[in-house]
């Protein structure tokens, strides 16, 4: 027989007794026939989770998965547990420590009143989870620890999809209901010192680890509570990892890394999801430690390993809407600290028209991302962008700054086997009328195949087409051969 068995049989042989000591006056229910062996009458016993509670206090917490007799047993015991600290569970003021210890009590206490028998380790083994029920992400913490899973995303209550290996999946774990998702996701945002409610129903947040959060929650995720959560290992992605899973070439890698050494203003483009920001941090990782970087991002995903880093954090505006400071400003700002690069992580409004500004006016050697399918739609996007930045100029002055500040598009793309490939490596030449011209160097080869297990076997390969920016490689004395650019070879 199982812990959580015996507990559950424990508990009943201990429910009715118990149960007639209730201070609530609510006239308990009497277990009766196979579902109070089977354990599920637990629920039945015992009335303390129909309690109306307080909107501060968390309802019903919540087993994460089915049939576990210990299961209803600790939804009892958390019940109680949330009515007696209510909201205090999400008070920011109280530390980490405060809280568990003030949770560990409490929960003593609870565990003590509900007349558990158990023994020494038992009680240990069940305090612990109930304070990682309590205090931690329910099941999130197991999929944020399961180290195979890089991104979780939770539709609603019972439904949560996880990326493994770039594939998306399944997760079969579920939180009990909209209650349980609520209070996790409150946890998770308090923690940061962000708050979530119907009249801020959207926050993005980083966890203590960095990882990414967003979530959205009623009216404005229709269906229930919404939380994506894209997960940053502690050691991020090398160059060496990059080559490892086939993203690119040895010799890709090494015209990448002479891009980067010889100052190009570069844009790194892909959908989402498809490892902008890790290929940013990759090509960041090339540039000489003895330059002085500025890192500009919503929410810090960069990792760099050189000293001479500034790194710099959008603000969103306070409760009351004031102190926001934004990607602009900061790219703005970041001038006038004697920038050798500025690396900003996403361009995705006005700092676009800043970062052109910059790379055009002696701020070579800049690095961005954004999202497009494609380096034509990256260029269209960046226009938009530009346009974002509302100072009314003409198309045409708009394309004339892109070309002449960017000098190449590294394209991205998640293929269909979850895994992620440099597709194009694209030169910006200039302007031909109206149109800003494109010049492929290296174009992901998709005749080549896929093996048995369908992965594809095709890299980026050379065009044929020289890059006219090579001049800069010359004059940066970053070498480089030739025969890279030879399509046969
Ligand atoms: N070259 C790669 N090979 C395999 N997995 C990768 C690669 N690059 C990134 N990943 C994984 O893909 C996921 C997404 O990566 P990343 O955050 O860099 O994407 P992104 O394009 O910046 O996403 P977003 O559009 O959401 O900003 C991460 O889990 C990362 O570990
Ligand atoms: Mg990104």
């Amino acid at each position: 027989m199982s812990l959580a068995d015996r507990l559950a049989a424990r508990h009943l042989q201990d429910a009715a007794p118990e149960v007639a000591v209730l201070d609530d006056g609510v006239a308990p229910v009497t277990p009766s026939g196979p579902e109070a062996v089977a354990g599920a009458g637990v629920r039945g016993s015992h009335v303390a989770v129909e309690r109306p509670v307080t909107t501060a206090a968390p309802t019903s917490p919540a087993p994460t998965r089915t049939g576990d007799g210990l299961a209803d047993v600790k939804a009892r015991v958390l019940a109680e547990l949330y009515e007696r600290i209510g909201a205090r569970i999400n008070d920011p003021s109280l530390t980490e420590g405060d809280l568990h210890a003030l949770v560990r009590a409490e929960l003593a206490k609870v565990v003590d009143d509900q007349r558990l028998v158990l023994a020494q380790h038992e009680r240990r083994t069940i305090l612990q989870e109930l304070e990682d029920d309590a205090l931690g992400l329910g099941p999130m913490q197991r999929l944020l620890d399961d180290r195979t899973v890089t991104e979780i995303m939770v539709n609603g209550h019972d439904t949560i999809y996880v990326e493994r290996e770039g594939r998306i999946v399944l997760s079969g774990l579920q939180f009990t209901d909209e209650d349980h998702l609520r209070r996790v996701i409150e946890r998770i945002v308090a923690r940061v010192g962000r708050r979530i409610d119907e009249s801020s129903p959207l926050v993005d947040a980083r966890l203590q680890d960095g990882s990414r959060v967003n979530a959205v929650i009623p009216p404005l995720a229709v269906k229930g509570s919404s939380l994506t959560i894209r997960k940053f290992s502690d050691t991020p992605f090398t160059v060496e990892d990059l080559l490892r899973f086939n993203s690119f070439s040895e010799p890709l890698a090494d015209f990448l890394r002479g891009c980067v050494e010889a100052k190009l203003n570069i844009l790194v483009s892909g959908g989402t999801g498809t490892g902008k920001t890790t290929l940013l941090n990759v090509l960041s990782s090339f540039i000489p430690a003895d330059e002085r970087i500025v890192t500009i991002e919503d929410a810090v995903e960069l990792k760099l390993q050189q000293d001479h880093v500034v790194t710099l954090e959008s603000r969103p505006p306070n409760i009351e809407g004031k102190g926001e400071v934004t990607i602009r400003d900061l790219v703005r700002n970041s001038l006038r600290m004697r920038p050798d690069r500025i690396v900003v992580g996403e361009c995705r409004g006005g700092e676009a028209l800043d970062m052109l500004q910059a790379m055009n006016t002696g701020h070579d050697g800049s690095i961005s991302t954004l999202h497009a399918n494609t380096p034509r739609d990256a260029i269209a996007r960046l226009e938009t962008l530009v346009l974002m930045a509302g100072m009314d100029l003409p198309l045409r002055a708009i394309r004339e700054q892109i070309a002449s500040a960017i000098d190449v598009v590294i394209q991205i793309q998640r293929l269909r086997d979850g895994s992620r490939r440099v597709s194009q490596v694209t030169e910006v030449i200039g302007m031909e009328g109206d149109v800003v011209t494109l010049q492929d160097a290296f174009v992901f080869d998709h005749s080549a195949g896929t093996d048995v297990e369908g992965r594809p076997l095709g890299m980026a390969r050379a065009t044929g087409l020289c890059p006219r920016f090579l001049s800069k490689f010359d004059a940066a004395g970053v070498e480089y051969d030739m025969s890279l650019f030879d399509p046969g070879a």
